[in-house]
């Protein structure tokens, strides 16, 4: 990672007052959606990028073996401090993922779109389910203080990261990969983000 990642990365109560602000408000009901999809079966869980602990919190609730990753130290710091497993790693510089039952990734695949069909892959050979919940109401791309917080304070360390899915763009890609990955998806809910169900056949 280049440079220093950005204010919102720096602590959890910042991170979650700036998101609420993005999120209208919603912040915490994209992680009941994505809950309320996680089959009763489940034994193992990975969430990519999970900067939160709720979904980690309600695995542990429902005896899921739950497995973080993040490139934030604090995220991770705060992870293994509540008793998670959560690794400090750069998910592209994984060879692959852990198998899983599920695999959950969200607000979070813009950050890959350069690299997105080796994402796809790893996530694929890993978990035979996956959620995304990705924004597809960006403001990163216009001006303003909104644009200027979804834009600048999201980075990670490579710059201002301007580039966001939308509601086309994302389905547009779904509907390339699945062809090549041998994959369905259906998409669960459309709002600020798009909840998707990948299931690997
Ligand atoms: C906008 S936040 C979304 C976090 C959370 N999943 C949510 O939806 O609220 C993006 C997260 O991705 C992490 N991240 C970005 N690039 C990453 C990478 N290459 N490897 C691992 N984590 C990464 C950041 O540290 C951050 O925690």
């Amino acid at each position: 990672m280049a440079g220093n990642s950005s204010l919102i990365y720096q602590n959890i109560i910042i991170y979650r007052a700036i998101m609420q602000v993005l999120y209208f408000g919603h912040y915490n009901n994209r992680f009941s959606d994505v809950i309320g999809l996680i089959p009763s079966q489940t034994k193992t869980l990975l969430e990519l990028c999970f900067a939160d602990l709720k979904i980690a919190q309600y695995c542990k609730n429902q005896n899921i073996k739950w497995t973080g990753y993040d490139l934030n130290s604090g995220f991770v710091r705060r992870a293994i401090s509540h008793g998670f497993e959560a690794t400090k790693t750069d998910i592209r510089a994984m060879d692959f993922f852990p198998k899983s039952d599920v695999i959950v990734i969200m607000g979070s695949l813009y950050h890959f779109h350069s690299k997105i069909d080796i994402l796809f892959e790893k996530m694929l050979d890993s978990a035979d389910l996956i959620f995304i919940s990705e924004p597809v109401l960006n403001m990163a791309g216009s001006d303003g203080v909104l644009g200027f917080m979804a834009k600048k304070l999201t980075s990670v360390g490579n710059g201002n990261e301007s580039f966001r899915f939308n509601k086309s763009t994302l389905t547009g890609l779904l509907d390339r990969l699945r062809l090549t990955l041998n994959f369905e998806y259906k998409v669960q809910k459309t709002g600020k983000d798009m909840l998707i169900v990948i299931k690997k056949i």
